[in-house]
């Protein structure tokens, strides 16, 4: 069974790839590595013992997408490929509309045109309005409005998804929001490697710990974080999925 897997060399995608092939079906990876790396692909392999099919397209190139379409029959879709650093995203906020919004109309529109009646978008609770919550987030605590440019993209995103939903009944869409996914595959060979400075705390540790980055500044050590292992992400995703199919 051929699962489309955007943004599946980042560090949700792969670890969610993995346990699509433990799992029993056929991921294909589009990512163009511009927050991932190419031996992503290589170590994914080496704990599959298997070769993994992969395309380097930018998923805002719709001709290129449509070419993959055309190649695969996809039973469904996980799209992972967006920008994710909410501070940045405050700085270049079109870069996040342009690339976020972008890569959603294009697998979304091409999902539609191909049939593909399953889907999955990685969303995110920073679209939540704590304001008024203390900062927690419990399954009633309403969506903010303009909480950053990336949680606009992601609210905007599910916004999308439930208006094609609407004209096109068939289409069955599920939004998965989280955050603070952290650790790595017990093999090592895949993990949470971003390219640059991180934008995520753990990395940020782990790297001031390697001495890649000279000094990691705590501006708050009031803030409790749950975190959630990204091992259980990735088996959320492949239960999502066989609930779906
Ligand atoms: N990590 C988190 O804290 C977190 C929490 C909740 C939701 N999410 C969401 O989950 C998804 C994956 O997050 P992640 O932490 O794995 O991020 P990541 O940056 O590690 O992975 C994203 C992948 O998408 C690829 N990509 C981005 N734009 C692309 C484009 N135009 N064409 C082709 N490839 C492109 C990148 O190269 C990268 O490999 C994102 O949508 C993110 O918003 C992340």
């Amino acid at each position: 069974m051929n699962i489309l897997v955007t943004g599946g060399a980042g560090y949700i995608g792969s670890h969610t790839v993995v346990e699509l092939i433990q799992q029993g079906y056929n991921p294909i990876i589009i990512d163009d590595f511009r927050n991932s790396e190419e031996r992503i692909i290589e170590g994914i392999e080496k704990i599959v013992k298997k070769k993994i099919c992969f395309y380097k397209i930018d998923l805002t190139d719709y001709g290129a997408v449509k070419s993959i379409f055309q190649k695969y029959l996809f039973e469904g879709i996980i799209h992972f490929a967006a920008y994710k650093a909410v501070g940045e995203s405050v700085e270049v906020p079109l870069k996040y509309y342009r690339n976020n919004l972008g890569t959603l109309l294009t697998v979304v529109e091409l999902a539609i045109a191909y049939n593909v009646q399953n889907f999955i978008f990685s969303s995110s609770c920073t679209l939540y309005d704590v304001s008024k919550t203390n900062n927690v987030v419990t399954e009633s605590t309403p969506i903010g409005i303009g909480q950053s440019p990336y949680a606009t993209t992601k609210r905007i995103g599910e916004q999308i998804l439930q208006d094609v939903v609407k004209a096109n009944p068939n289409l069955n869409v599920l939004c998965m929001r989280y955050f603070n996914p952290i650790g790595a595959h017990p093999s090592s060979h895949i993990g949470e490697l971003p390219q640059g400075c991180p934008n995520n705390l753990v990395p940020f540790i782990t790297q001031t710990a390697m001495r890649k980055i000279e000094f990691l500044t705590v501006l708050e050590t009031t803030i409790t974080r749950r975190m959630v292992h990204v091992l259980e992400i990735m088996c959320m995703y492949a239960t999502l999925l066989k609930l779906m199919l």
